[in-house]
């Protein structure tokens, strides 16, 4: 009987990281649901499923919502009957000095980046512990380094390096592995940057998907919890 492939569940799949991520996994055979706030994500699902028939499936879900992540994961568990490995990337910023920061941009950022993060884990958790699974978080240098104008980024990424940690201890037990990776400056559409030539200094997406397969390929006896990663040459302003 051929072995059935792992599945993976990625929030924020309809471009950048997530997708970068949804391609490299799908390389190495898994099964990949996506999903975003808008039909958006159907025509990235349609695009990847053309080129990996049958191995992706896309689902609308904001990750404030815990029911419509519930039903994301539910989603998954009847097309595939499993959920092995969550990938918490949906993520967005606004940055403003305190001054100016408005309350709907602090809700958004905190809402988003990290109660979004507890509500994707929340509604797997039981299936990554069935599975001895995998949960990978994508948080972000700006979770160790702070800056001006970053109190709600920096707030919503220190506070989910710190969830992420925390986890990691509460589901090691289960033999479910837990990473968050940090990224520094990566060529995506995050925070209205279109991806182009004057990226080229940065971290690209498919560096990101490289670094998660290559985590989930890391014998099961070790665990790189932690991961900083930045652009080798930074950008000369
Ligand atoms: N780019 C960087 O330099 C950088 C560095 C470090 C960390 N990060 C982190 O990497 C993650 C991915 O960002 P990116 O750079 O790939 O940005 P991006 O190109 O703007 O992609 C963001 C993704 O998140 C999704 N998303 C946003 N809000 C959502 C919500 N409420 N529910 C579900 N999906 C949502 C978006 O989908 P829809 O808009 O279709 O909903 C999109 O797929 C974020 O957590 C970000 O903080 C980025």
């Amino acid at each position: 009987m051929p072995k059935m492939e792992k599945v993976a569940y990625i929030t924020g799949g309809s471009k950048g990281i997530g997708r970068s991520i949804a391609e490299a996994l799908l390389q190495e055979g898994y099964f990949v649901a996506i999903s975003g706030r808008s039909e958006s994500i159907h025509e990235v699902g349609d695009a990847l499923n053309s080129r990996h028939p049958d191995k992706v499936l896309s689902i609308i879900s904001d990750v404030r919502n815990f029911n419509e992540e519930q039903n994301a994961i539910g989603q998954v568990v009847s097309k595939w009957g499993k959920v092995d490995v969550l990938i918490a990337n949906a993520g967005v910023g606004h940055f403003a000095s305190i001054d100016e920061l408005t309350t709907d941009q602090w809700n958004d950022v905190i809402d988003i980046n990290l109660t979004g993060v507890f509500h994707s884990l929340k509604a797997s958790v039981e299936e990554l512990k069935k599975n001895k699974g995998y949960f990978i978080s994508i948080a972000s240098l700006a979770g160790t380094n702070f800056f001006a104008k970053g109190s709600a980024y920096n707030a919503s990424k220190f506070g989910l390096v710190g969830f992420t940690q925390a986890v990691m201890l509460d589901l090691r037990p289960y033999e479910v592995k837990t990473t968050t990776i940090m990224p520094g400056s990566v060529s995506t559409y995050f925070n209205g940057n279109t991806p182009s030539e004057k990226d080229h200094w940065k971290i690209q997406g498919e560096d990101l998907g490289q670094i998660v397969v290559d985590v989930l390929k890391m014998p099961s006896r070790t665990l790189p919890s932690k991961i900083e990663v930045r652009p080798s040459f930074p950008h000369k302003k």
